[in-house]
């Protein structure tokens, strides 16, 4: 079969490859390849010795020198959109308050609420933009990025602009997902139902003509919204079409993870408390567990996840930095994939598949993002390792040579 090679525009040889592809065992490797691209896809990928003949003239070739080449990280669980910061909570903690307690006695979600409010749109640009940047230089290519710290129509639509413009300005993906059921804000103090009201009938249809959600989530815990009311906002996610995702079983078992399975939830996430029976209703609705090992670490938290369940039953399983000011205040995806490993037991090549498969397809992205393979889009990390484990081993040293995005290198 003769191989259409003029096409091709930008050609890596002599590089070893995690495809991650999913049909692969462990990391998918092809070793002494090459992967040549067209137009930001990946247009093929080989052996060097079964390289077709090519016209060097007009491809930009990068001799990978034998380092690894993986797919783009995927950081598929964050709210880098802020403002302030809750040192003092951590404090607090440190005394031995809980983060519930902080919660109800008027502090967590609602603090950061209150910074985020009397943030304007550039300050709170400006401040994720260095989060962003961290995530970035650690070869991240794609982000998903919640609201969930306005809680009222303007600020939510303040915080998904700000990830909007970060897409606009950074070689980064941004998924938007609106979080407006995150916490019940100061001025529904004890009138939750009104507030669930006010994200259905208000929030999301607003936010919905402006295009600015990409899916909704919502925070189904005893410090958040209970059963019935996450039904209700996933019901008008519904109506608009939206995939939905949930924080599910993070402190307590609310059996959200089984709700949302009824709602072809893309992902349920935290799942520390998550029951057997929430288990096989994950597996059933095709769901993806994305499992947060910064939060489970920044809490202090002793509960695991069932994960030896959840692969067992194959659950896809996701990591993500869940980066925010409260839980989870840590901005590497490096970092995640050794935690995933030391503290979920999770193999390398598992970790890895969590924040590039995996990630993808709890975000909607797998038939573009997440593998490397012909097709798919060309967000390309290159490591300078000597084998796929080091990445998730190793912690500090940043491994990273160069980053791709759609094909193009990233400066
Ligand atoms: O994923 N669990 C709810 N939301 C965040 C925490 C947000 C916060 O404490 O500010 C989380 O852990
Ligand atoms: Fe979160």
């Amino acid at each position: 079969m003769s191989i259409e090679t003029s096409s091709w525009d930008t050609l890596w040889l002599n590089v070893n490859i995690a495809t991650m592809a999913a049909e692969a065992a462990d990391y998918g490797i092809v070793e002494d390849a090459a992967l040549a691209i067209s137009k930001g896809k990946i247009s093929w990928i080989g052996e060097m010795q079964s390289l077709p003949e090519f016209d060097s003239s007009s491809i930009q070739v990068i001799d990978g020198e034998g380092r690894w080449l993986t797919p783009g990280l995927i950081d598929c669980h964050t709210h880098i959109v802020y403002g302030g910061n809750r040192a003092n909570e951590f404090e607090m903690r440190l005394q031995g308050k809980s983060y519930e307690e902080i919660a109800n006695a008027g502090g967590g979600i609602v603090s950061t609420v209150s910074a985020t409010r009397s943030s304007t749109e550039d300050q709170l640009f400006e401040s994720a933009s260095k989060r962003l940047l961290a995530l970035c230089k650690e070869g991240v290519t794609t982000v998903e990025i919640k609201s969930g710290y306005g809680l009222d129509t303007p600020n939510e639509i303040k915080m998904l602009t700000v990830a909007k413009r970060l897409e606009e300005c950074f070689p980064v993906t941004v998924q938007k997902t609106f979080l407006g059921a995150h916490a019940v804000p100061t001025e529904y103090s004890g009138n939750s139902q009104a507030y669930i009201d006010e994200v259905c009938d208000k929030m999301l249809p607003a936010i919905t003509d402006l295009s600015l959600a990409d899916a909704v989530d919502v925070f189904c815990e005893n410090i958040g919204f209970t059963y019935s009311e996450t039904q209700q906002v996933f019901e008008v996610a519904k109506k608009y079409k939206l995939p939905v995702k949930i924080h599910a079983e993070q402190l307590s078992n609310m059996r959200g993870a089984e709700l949302a399975s009824t709602y072809n939830a893309l992902s349920a996430d935290h799942l520390e408390y998550l029951s057997e029976e929430g288990v096989n209703k994950m597996k059933a609705g095709n769901m993806v567990a994305v499992l947060l090992p910064g939060a489970y670490y920044f809490l202090r938290e002793t509960q695991l996840p069932p994960i030896q369940l959840l692969r067992e039953e194959g659950v896809p399983i996701a990591i993500a930095t869940d980066a925010n000011p409260g839980s989870s205040p840590i901005h590497s995806i490096q970092l995640m994939l050794n935690m995933a490993c030391t503290l979920f037991k999770l193999t390398p090549s598992e970790a890895l598949a969590g924040v590039t498969r995996n990630a993808a397809k709890a975000l909607g992205l797998e038939q573009t993002k997440g593998v490397l393979a012909v097709g798919m889009d060309a967000d390309i990390a290159c490591w300078n390792i000597e084998q796929p484990a080091q990445l998730a081993y190793q912690f500090g040293v940043n491994p990273l040579h160069i980053l791709m995005k759609s094909g193009q290198p990233v400066v």
